[in-house]
């Protein structure tokens, strides 16, 4: 495969998403343009800048669009509507080409498994009563138990808690996530012709790509039969139907130039790998990558799979370190335990900052150097660690339908630091953010960091500009080098090698001319410290 270039024409080329690093924004946690203490677009348009300097090829926007927030905007009322809350839709469409002028391009995110609530069909659904037509574009059935007071199948939950909830008339609707979010039936061909409706009018304003939510969720096995571990097809995960909607989204995707990523959590790597066919989507999320643990053999062994996995269908990795779902990079890797913490996830657990953000920097210079696409979640780049938020401000339905147990996913949706001296990090201008930013805030503002040779946000424009520059970066072949234990060293092209030291002690640089940049300083004898890594030519 050729590697093909960023800088002979930026931003133009077809392939782009090859090997883009695209910035993922959470609008209400971005930027506040109009100080009301949640983020908006007009926030977002004034920091174009910030991102273009960042030297983001895409920005991948969670959900903008009319909705309750029960789940984050995950929940949504309406496609063709900005929720006002962030603004409206003319700024969206000015957002998406001053962006556009700037090199960026627009990524949105589409959720295909549910509506919200309040979405026109679910109301009518339940306005029109059992059996009716509206009600056949979810899933609506009758009870189990002599009064149907029992849900109709046994099915676990995306979060905690039940997945059918019971509406007046006595019939129940299925939820994977929230009872807020009523799952559509993919089996009913209005579903789809609305989808595809909705994917053309954001590409008809400008969006060069969609990010698809639970996208190995929406197919249902229409008799919804009881779970039975082990048994295949699975009758809500990855089915085949799905295939097909998937390839009918692409020649609608394709019409535009337009491109995709799915949201697809799959142990299998062979059934991931069947999403990525060349007529189905272009790329989709690594989680392998993101829930490996800091470990040298681990993470050589993510990487080997999943490039392995995706040769085949000849579509690009992606790596990801962090999101708005998951704990954040340098409270993860500053962990005792290193492993992804979906598991440990608690109160309280310990963790040395210091340790994780040296890790993290290392993990900045290992994750860019790879071949594929690239995803930064917002304030990755200024270090920021998850935040710990008062139990009585935490927002996250994750949490309270864990009975309390889970803290939930917004200790890594706090609002951006942005200036020092500013109230409030200069998120916006004076009101409370509608989650409290921890003390310290400021002290990882993106102004105090731009001033810093030494911060993570110097760190990240630094990498992100040399990997536009340095032929053999982004798209393309990689290889190993022999390296000592716990020592990772690979090279990207003649003369181009990552090196990443996960031992306990420093390790001599493989030959070179030049060191393009480290993630910490070398020691006196020029060796690479321990949770450090370097980019060498020669
Ligand atoms: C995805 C989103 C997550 C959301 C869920 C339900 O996993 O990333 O934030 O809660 O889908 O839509």
């Amino acid at each position: 495969m050729a590697a093909p270039h960023h800088d002979t024409t930026p931003g133009t080329r077809e392939d782009w998403w090859r090997d883009a690093a695209i910035y993922q924004v959470y609008p209400r946690s971005f930027a506040d343009g109009d100080g009301d203490g949640t983020g908006d677009l007009a926030g977002v348009r004034a920091k174009l800048p910030y991102l273009a300097e960042l030297g983001v090829d895409a920005v991948w926007f969670t959900p903008w669009y009319l909705s309750p927030l029960a789940d984050g905007g995950y929940d949504v009322a309406d496609y063709r509507t900005i929720d006002p809350a962030f603004g409206t839709l003319d700024e969206a469409e000015k957002l998406i080409a001053e962006a556009r002028a700037l090199g960026i391009r627009t990524i949105v995110d589409i959720v295909p498994n549910h509506v919200s609530d309040q979405h026109p069909w679910f109301r009518a659904a339940l306005a029109a009563g059992p059996g009716s037509p509206e009600r056949k574009l979810f899933h609506f059935r009758p009870g189990r138990g002599d009064h149907g007071e029992l849900p109709p199948n046994d099915w676990p939950s995306q979060f905690a808690g039940p997945t059918w909830t019971r509406v007046e008339d006595g019939e129940w609707y299925l939820h994977l996530f929230t009872p807020q979010q009523p799952d559509l039936n993919w089996a009913h061909p209005v579903v789809r012709e609305e989808h595809e409706s909705v994917l053309r009018f954001w590409f008809e304003r400008g969006v060069a790509g969609v990010r698809i939510d639970s996208a190995a969720l929406p197919a249902k096995d229409p008799a919804l039969p009881d779970f039975v571990e082990g048994r295949d097809p699975h009758p809500y995960v990855d089915r085949d139907e799905l295939h097909e909607i998937y390839r009918s989204w692409r020649r609608v995707a394709d019409a535009y130039g337009a491109v995709f990523v799915g949201e697809v959590w799959l142990p299998d790597s062979e059934r991931f790998a069947r999403y990525l066919r060349p007529d189905e989507l272009h790329t989709a999320f690594n989680f392998t990558f993101l829930t490996c643990p800091w470990d040298p053999d681990r993470l050589r062994g993510a990487i080997d799979d999943t490039l392995a996995e995706h040769a085949p269908v000849g579509a690009p990795a992606t790596w990801v370190l962090c999101n708005h779902d998951v704990t954040r990079t340098v409270t993860r890797y500053g962990r005792a335990e290193t492993g992804f913490d979906f598991a440990t996830k608690a109160f309280g657990t310990p963790t040395d900052l210091e340790l994780g953000t040296r890790r993290a920097r290392a993990a900045a210079l290992l994750t860019l150097a790879l071949p594929g696409s690239v995803y930064l979640y917002q304030g990755e780049e200024l270090g920021l660690p998850e935040a710990d938020i008062p139990r009585d401000r935490i927002q996250d339905p994750m949490h309270f339908r864990s009975g309390g147990t889970d803290p939930g996913r917004d200790g890594c949706r706090v609002p951006l630091p942005w200036n020092a001296d500013a109230p409030y990090a200069g998120f916006g201008s004076g009101t409370e953010p509608w989650l409290p930013q921890p003390d310290g805030w400021s002290a990882y503002a993106a102004d105090r960091q731009a001033a810093d040779p030494a911060s993570m946000l110097t760190l990240y424009r630094t990498a992100l500009r040399l990997r536009r520059s340095e032929p053999g970066l982004g798209d393309g072949p990689l290889e190993w080098l022999p390296a000592p234990d716990g020592v990772l060293a690979l090279r990207r092209a003649p003369g181009l090698v990552c090196v990443v030291n996960l031992a306990r002690t420093p390790a001599a640089l493989p030959d070179h001319e030049t060191v393009l940049l480290t993630s910490g300083p070398l020691d006196t004898d020029g060796r690479l410290p321990t949770d450090t890594a370097a980019w060498l030519r020669g």
